[in-house]
C-alpha cells in the first residue's frame, strides 16, 4: 500500500486522517484519489466498509481549500442517516477550513434548510428528494456553479426510485463539473453511470468475486416460523455472556415488527432501541446516535439503516428475516466487518426462505455456514419468548401504532410545507377518478362482450338456417 502523501494530497489532509486514525489508503482511496484530482470524472466500485466515503470526500476538500466558495460540492445519497454521516465525514477532515456544510433531507424543517442553503455551505449533502423539492420551490440558491457533484450508493437495486427527482437535480447542475459515483456492486455502478452521463470517467472496480468481505463470517440458522425469536433472545444472551465489550444489528422487514421486536428484547433487559421509518427524524438521529455510543447495545432496524451506515463497534448482524434481494443482503451484512475488522452475521431462515439463501449463496459466491445452536436450550426458553412477544403485540395495538404511523405522516407532510388535508381530497379525488375509470372500463368490456355473444348468436342462427336450407333440398 503506498502513503496518502504519494496520491498527492496535502499534508494538513494526511494530518486530519492520522487524527482520525486513518494512515494508509484502502485500495479505493489509493486509486481514486489521483484521477479526481487531475479533474478526471470517477466510477468506483468496492466493497462494503472499505473506505468509499474518504475517497471522494478526500480529493473534494483539497479542491475546496485551493478554490473556497458555495455551493461547491453535492453530494446525494438515498437515505437521511447515510447523508448525516458523509456529512460528518467532511465536517470532521475539513475542520481546518472551517468548512459550512448543510443536510438537505426530508423529515426536517424546509424554511430552515431554505435559509442554510442561501448561505451558500462549502459542501451540501441531500436526499434526492428533499433537494428536488428545495429546486421546485425555491430561488434562494443556486447550485448552478458546483464543481463536484458526488453520489455515494445513490441508485442501488431495492432503492427508492429517484429519477424524476434527478431529473430535477440535474438540470439544475452545470454540465462542466466533476462527477464521481460511488457504489458496492457493478451493475448498481453501471446503473448509475447511465443516468448521470459523464465524459470517458475514470473507473476502478476492486477485483474479487467475492462480494462480501473475507472478515466476515457468515452463518444461518434453520429454523420454523414460530421459533425465531427464541433463536433470537437465545443469541442475544449467548453473546451478552460471552463478550464485554459488544453490539449487534438485527434487521427485520417491518416497522411493526421492528418496534415489536425492540419492545419485546427490552422484556428481556436487554439495552435496545430501534430505527424506522416511521419514526420522527429527529427520533431517528437520537436513536442511532445513541447506539453509535454505545448506550443501547442492539439496534433493531428495518432496511433504511441497511446501507452504507458505518459503525465500527458493530460485531454481529442478525438478519431476523432473509432478505428477499442477493443485494439487501449485501448491505445488510456490511454493516460488521468493516475497515478489516472482523465479524459475523447470522440470518434466520425458515423452510420457504431456503431458495433465497440459494440466491444469495450464488451472487456472494460463498456457502453460508450452518451456525450451531443447543436446541434444547432454545426450547426451554420457547414459551415464555413467545407469550412475551404477543404481550409485546397486544401492548402496540393498544398504543394505536398504526394511528400514530398517520399522524406522522401527516406531521411530516406539514413539515415539508404540504397541506396533509389538501392532500387527502387530491388522494380521495384520484380514487374516484380511478372507480370511475374502472367502472368505465367494465361498462365498455360488458358491451364488447355483449355484442360478441350477438355476433355469435348470429352466426349460430346463419349455420342453423344454412343447415335447415340443405335438409330442406334434400
Ligand atoms: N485508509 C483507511 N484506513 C483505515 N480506516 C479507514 C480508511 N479509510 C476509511 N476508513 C474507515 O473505514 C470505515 C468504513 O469506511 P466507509 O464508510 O467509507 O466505507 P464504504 O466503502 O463507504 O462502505 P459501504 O459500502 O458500507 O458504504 C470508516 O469508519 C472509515 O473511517
Ligand atoms: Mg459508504
Amino acid at each position: 500500500m503506498s502513503e496518502f502523501s504519494a496520491l498527492g494530497l496535502s499534508d494538513w489532509l494526511i494530518d486530519q486522517c492520522k487524527q482520525m486514525g486513518i494512515s494508509k489508503p484502502t485500495p479505493v482511496q489509493e486509486n481514486c484519489v489521483p484521477p479526481i484530482l487531475q479533474g478526471r470524472d470517477c466510477m468506483g466500485c468496492a466493497k462494503t466498509g472499505s473506505g468509499k466515503t474518504a475517497a471522494f470526500v478526500l480529493p473534494v476538500l483539497q479542491k475546496l481549500s485551493e478554490d473556497p466558495y458555495g455551493i461547491f460540492c453535492l453530494v446525494l445519497t438515498p437515505t437521511r442517516e447515510l447523508a448525516y454521516q458523509i456529512a460528518e465525514q467532511f465536517r470532521v477532515l475539513g475542520k481546518p477550513l472551517g468548512l459550512r456544510d448543510c443536510m438537505i433531507v426530508g423529515g426536517m424543517d424546509m424554511v430552515t434548510q431554505a435559509l442554510e442553503l442561501s448561505k451558500k455551505p462549502h459542501i451540501v449533502v441531500a436526499t434526492p428528494g428533499r433537494l428536488a423539492d428545495h429546486i421546485r420551490s425555491s430561488n434562494t440558491f443556486s447550485i448552478k456553479k458546483i464543481r463536484f457533484l458526488a453520489t455515494d450508493r445513490l441508485l442501488e437495486q431495492g432503492c427508492t426510485d429517484f429519477t424524476k427527482d434527478l431529473e430535477v437535480i440535474l438540470s439544475a447542475v452545470p454540465a462542466k463539473r466533476q462527477t464521481l459515483l460511488f457504489s458496492a456492486t457493478l451493475t448498481d455502478t453501471l446503473q448509475e453511470l447511465k443516468s448521470i452521463a459523464m465524459n470517458k470517467p475514470f473507473f476502478w472496480e476492486s477485483k474479487s468475486e467475492v462480494r462480501t468481505v473475507e472478515e466476515l463470517d457468515q452463518r444461518y440458522i434453520l429454523t420454523p416460523e414460530k421459533v425465531k425469536d427464541a433463536y433470537l433472545v437465545h443469541l442475544i444472551q449467548k453473546f451478552q455472556d460471552e463478550h464485554e465489550d459488544w453490539s449487534i444489528i438485527i434487521f427485520t422487514n417491518t416497522c411493526k415488527n421492528c418496534q415489536i421486536l425492540t419492545m419485546m428484547l427490552q422484556e428481556f433487559n436487554f439495552p435496545t432501541i430501534s430505527l424506522h421509518s416511521t419514526m420522527k427524524q429527529k427520533q431517528r438521529f437520537a436513536n442511532l446516535a445513541k447506539f453509535k455510543s454505545s448506550v443501547f447495545k442492539i439496534l433493531i432496524a428495518t432496511d433504511v439503516a441497511a446501507r452504507g451506515l458505518d459503525i465500527p463497534t458493530v460485531q454481529v448482524v442478525i438478519n431476523h428475516n432473509t432478505p428477499g434481494l442477493p443485494k439487501m443482503y449485501i448491505h445488510r451484512v456490511g454493516r460488521t466487518a468493516r475497515a478489516g475488522r472482523n465479524g459475523v452475521s447470522i440470518t434466520l431462515v425458515t423452510q420457504y426462505d431456503i431458495h433465497l439463501v440459494h440466491c444469495i449463496e450464488e451472487q456472494i459466491q460463498t456457502k453460508l455456514k450452518e451456525h450451531p445452536v443447543e436446541e434444547s436450550e432454545v426450547l426451554k426458553i420457547l414459551t415464555q419468548v413467545n407469550v412475551t412477544r404477543r404481550a409485546c403485540e397486544i401492548k402496540l395495538e393498544s398504543t394505536d401504532f398504526d394511528e400514530k404511523k398517520e399522524t406522522n405522516k401527516r406531521v411530516q407532510m406539514i413539515l415539508e410545507g404540504k397541506d396533509p388535508d389538501l392532500e387527502q381530497k387530491r388522494r380521495e379525488e384520484l380514487e374516484k377518478i380511478r372507480n370511475q375509470k374502472k367502472k368505465f372500463k367494465k361498462k365498455i368490456n360488458e358491451a364488447i362482450q355483449k355484442k360478441q355473444s350477438m355476433i355469435l348468436k348470429k352466426k349460430l342462427l346463419q349455420k342453423k338456417l344454412r343447415e335447415k336450407k340443405g335438409t330442406a333440398k334434400q
